[in-house]
């Protein structure tokens, strides 16, 4: 044992070394609870290539495949995806078209293994505005994942953080009116919203540096990473260098050094 060394501390760094073979990240490295991506740049990575931009989100979304297993294996909590925004809806028909499809499509190819790896899907947005078809692809697979207990992998679809603050101020208002609630505090009000927890680390690819009407109330305290990769050529090794940059910065949360 190196002088100066106790017991503990040894046993700490064997575990350390241990964790760090098995995951793939520098040793003593924290793992975000929650993780939010801004999956940016499907477009451009497909005119790149002369691909219709649908070949991007199709590509995007067998990323979305191997990002959520991935942050799975490390230990992420709950990973929050911007699928789709309440903007989007503005982009030529047939590429609106194709969005509806995608989760269709992913489900049926991932879902097994999805199911296999103990991951549960969520949705945050409003669902309502989308084909029937569409709507009933996502509940179904939320149905089916309800059980699991892995990560929580949530896809933001028809998202908007403005409309989502609206929506929950409304209904909050309503229950304070009626008496239901009568503790108006940040903790209350969080619950009202479509993801009520704070995210830890938010990524954006594709170089683009800005949140996009996206978690507005939950990114307050967030750590924000830009990445010029697109979200297409994004994977294990790029969602691993984001965790160990997170690391390295330092989380105040508008307090002092301690
Ligand atoms: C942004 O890139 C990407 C989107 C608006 C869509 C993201 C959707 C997916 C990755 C797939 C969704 C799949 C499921 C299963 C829900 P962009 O098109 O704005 O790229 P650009 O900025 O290069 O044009």
């Amino acid at each position: 044992m190196p002088a100066g060394q106790t017991m503990q501390e040894r046993t700490d760094s064997m575990s350390e070394q241990k964790q760090s073979q098995t995951t793939g990240l520098p040793a003593g490295i924290q793992v975000p609870d929650t993780m939010a991506i801004i999956m940016d740049g499907n477009g451009r990575w497909a005119k790149k290539r002369g691909l219709p931009r649908t070949a991007g989100h199709k590509k995007g979304a067998d990323t979305i495949h191997t990002i959520g297993l991935e942050a799975n294996r490390l230990g992420v909590k709950k990973l929050i995806l911007y699928a789709f925004s309440t903007e989007n809806w503005k982009r030529p028909e047939d590429e609106v078209g194709y969005l509806c499809k995608l989760p269709g499509l992913f489900f049926d190819r991932y879902i097994r293994d999805l199911m296999n790896n103990n991951i549960r899907v969520t949705f945050a947005g409003e669902l309502g505005r989308f084909p029937d078809s569409t709507q009933k692809v996502i509940r179904r697979a939320v149905e089916q994942t309800e059980d699991n207990t892995g990560l929580e992998l949530c896809i933001a679809i028809n998202y908007g953080a403005r409309r989502e603050l609206l929506l929950a101020a409304q209904k909050y208002a309503e229950d304070v009116r009626n008496g239901r609630e009568n503790n108006v505090t940040e903790e209350e009000f969080s619950k009202y919203l479509f993801v009520p927890e704070e995210v830890d680390l938010l990524i954006r690819t594709s170089g683009e540096e800005r949140i996009s009407n996206f978690l507005l109330w939950q990114l307050a305290y967030s750590e924000l990473i830009f990445t010029p990769t697109a979200w297409p050529d994004f994977d294990e090794s790029s969602l691993r260098e984001c965790i160990t940059e997170y690391n390295h910065r330092e989380r105040r949360f508008g307090g002092v050094k301690a």
